[in-house]
């Protein structure tokens, strides 16, 4: 795997593998690397001649600073199970790299009611932070694909609308949720649950799956009003927003057959971890 640290050396590379004929897959990360990741890559490399990743924790998309402080950082880690996994080039930069002219956003993106809900209602500035740096990471990738993974479902909508905004020529793939044997879906703060928290955390996944199950028996507020309550029992868990949304708009719909699809989507406080999840109902 070529490891490149610098923009000029890394697109000095890609274009020599373009001008080859060869396609390109790009799954950017922020790393603390784990099995979904990989299934990033795995796709990577289904699609495309090369795959591409990168791992930088992106300061502008965190609304606080203990996130972006206790962010986990495990490099030397991550590089084993990229290259383990077959991934060919990986794009390690500093800030200075990524944002020569500094952090300020030079672009303003109109994302509509698409940033203004769920994540984008409660973290204030995150989906500015992610178009920012995705919109800078494919400047200089310049991938036909950029891989990312369901479990950031919104991140992938506002991507799909970037890339629109942009006239970008890549095209986004999204990879399904890959989940713990217990259901939890995996993410690279699940190593900051404490023991008692990890044990509890698998209720979110199976409370999202009960919401499938009652679309039979309940109407959607009931079926969200339940939702909340189950995960809200034992005291340890705070829902932040549970919402039953059109697959396409992300807007809270009233009843089961608004949508051809529907993405119950929540995100919970356990302990000092805020985790996300959702799963797509048909
Ligand atoms: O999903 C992530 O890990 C990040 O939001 C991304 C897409 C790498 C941008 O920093």
């Amino acid at each position: 795997m070529y490891i490149f640290k610098k923009v000029s050396d890394l697109q000095h590379h890609l274009e020599k593998e373009s001008e080859a004929g060869k396609t390109i897959a790009f799954a950017p990360t922020m790393g603390a690397l784990h099995d979904g990741h990989v299934s990033l890559i795995d796709q990577s490399n289904e699609i495309a001649d090369i795959c591409v990743s990168s791992i930088f924790v992106n300061p502008t998309q965190f609304d606080q600073k203990e996130d972006l402080e206790k962010y986990p950082r495990t490099v030397d880690a991550d590089i084993e199970i990229l290259a383990k996994n077959k991934c060919d080039v990986l794009f390690l930069p500093e800030v200075e790299d990524v944002y020569p002219d500094g952090m300020e956003a030079k672009e303003q993106y109109d994302f509509g009611q698409l940033g203004n809900v769920l994540e984008g209602a409660h973290r204030s500035g995150h989906f500015e932070g992610v178009a920012q740096v995705v919109n800078r990471l494919l400047e200089i990738v310049k991938p036909n694909w950029i891989v990312m993974g369901q479990k950031d479902y919104q991140q992938t909508a506002i991507i799909r609308r970037l890339l629109k905004l942009t006239n970008s020529k890549t095209e986004i793939v999204v990879s399904p949720t890959i989940r713990e044997e217990d259901g939890l879906a995996m993410s690279s703060r699940n190593v900051r649950l404490e023991p008692d928290e990890r044990a509890e955390a698998p209720i979110i996944n199976e409370v999202l799956e009960g919401v499938r199950t009652a679309a039979d028996k309940l109407s959607v507020a009931m079926a969200k009003k339940e939702a909340i309550l189950k995960i809200e029992k034992s005291g340890s868990m705070k829902v932040d927003y549970l919402d039953i949304v059109h697959f396409e708009t992300l807007q809270s719909v009233k009843n089961w057959d608004d949508a051809e699809q529907l993405v119950v989507c929540t995100a919970v406080h356990l302990g000092k971890v805020r985790l996300i999840d959702n799963i797509i109902i048909t």
